[in-house]
């Protein structure tokens, strides 16, 4: 994932100063960004951050509905993508139109929305959820019958399993993700017999039955940190390796598949988070009307966990 590029990582420091802004960076992202990142986390980590920052404006180096979290809950800052069009196909896979037809059939139902989703569509949610937290938002819905949770089928399956509860899915998945296949597990583990597995919960039900753990990437870099194995196998998009390994120069990680990109998460480099920072563009903003609503679905989830 290493590419040519000319280090303006001093010249980012220099003008980030004087905007008053902070850079977050999603766990995927080149090694060159990861570089000039004030933090790296997962999902949640990073909507944490921005909604505790005083920093006035947030480069956000991640996906769009990262951004659009960012702003719902600190609508006062400005939050700017590097490269607007970093978009996340699974996201894309459920809009606002699709939800509220769901809920029309399940009327009774209470529903459960990954953050993987457009602020449209988390308007329409009654709780939000990572995939640090789950199984958590999910097992305390107690009086719940019927739950609705979109768009990662694979995230549901497994949300299931760990709750014993039927959940009500929708036909989205990561198409990152599911390039890892139970074979690529079986041979990694051939080849580094004492390693241990651990995989996202966004992976194929057979490739989660095969994992140690299930993890969200945050989770990753923590187990990989206390873990006493000397070797890792990983199971997620490839960029987390860069991170894994600085962390942990001791140990070894092999990416599970190389074929598990996301093109969406390579979008923003140290050239583009520079002009953002001259430029003050292009700036992530949702409406109150939509903004309100999906804030309220975040909230619960934030009180859950
Ligand atoms: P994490 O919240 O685990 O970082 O996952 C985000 C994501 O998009 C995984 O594909
Ligand atoms: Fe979306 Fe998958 Fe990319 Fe994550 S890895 S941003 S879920 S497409």
């Amino acid at each position: 994932m290493k590419r040519e590029f000319n280090d303006l990582s001093g010249k980012i420091r220099e003008l980030k100063k004087k905007r008053d802004a902070i850079i977050l960076v999603h766990n995927y992202q080149l090694p060159e960004v990861q570089d000039v990142a004030d933090y790296r986390g997962d999902s949640l980590e990073l909507s944490r951050i921005a909604a505790k920052t005083e920093a006035k404006v947030i480069i956000f180096c991640g996906v769009h509905f990262m951004a659009e979290t960012a702003s719902i809950l600190c609508p006062d800052k400005k939050v700017i993508m590097p490269d607007v069009n970093a978009g996340c196909p699974m996201a894309n896979m459920i809009n606002a139109e699709q939800l509220r037809k769901l809920k029309k059939e399940h009327p009774k139902a209470v529903v459960v929305g990954y953050v993987n989703t457009s602020a449209e569509v988390k308007a329409e949610l009654d709780v939000c959820c990572t995939s640090t937290n789950a199984v958590a938002v999910v097992n305390a819905l107690i009086k719940e019958e019927e739950i609705i949770f979109v768009p990662d089928k694979y995230l549901a399956d497994y949300v299931s399993k760990h709750t014993h509860k039927k959940l009500i899915s929708w036909n989205g998945f990561c198409p990152t993700h599911v390039k890892i296949l139970p074979e690529d597990i079986k041979r990694e583990k051939k080849f580094h017999p004492q390693a241990k597995v651990m995989v996202h919960p966004e992976c194929l039900p057979q490739v989660v039955a095969l994992a140690d753990e299930v993890l969200s990437t945050s989770k990753m870099c923590q187990f990989a940190k206390e873990t006493s194995a000397k070797e890792i196998i990983v199971g997620t998009e490839v960029g987390l390796i860069y991170r894994l390994k600085k962390d942990n120069p001791a140990k070894e990680f092999y990416p599970a598949s190389e074929a598990a990109v996301c093109p969406n998460m390579k979008r923003a480099t140290q050239e583009k988070i520079l002009w953002a920072l001259e430029e003050l563009k292009e700036e992530v903003e949702v409406p109150d009307s939509i903004r309100l609503r999906a804030r309220k679905a975040i909230d619960r989830m934030l009180q859950i966990v």
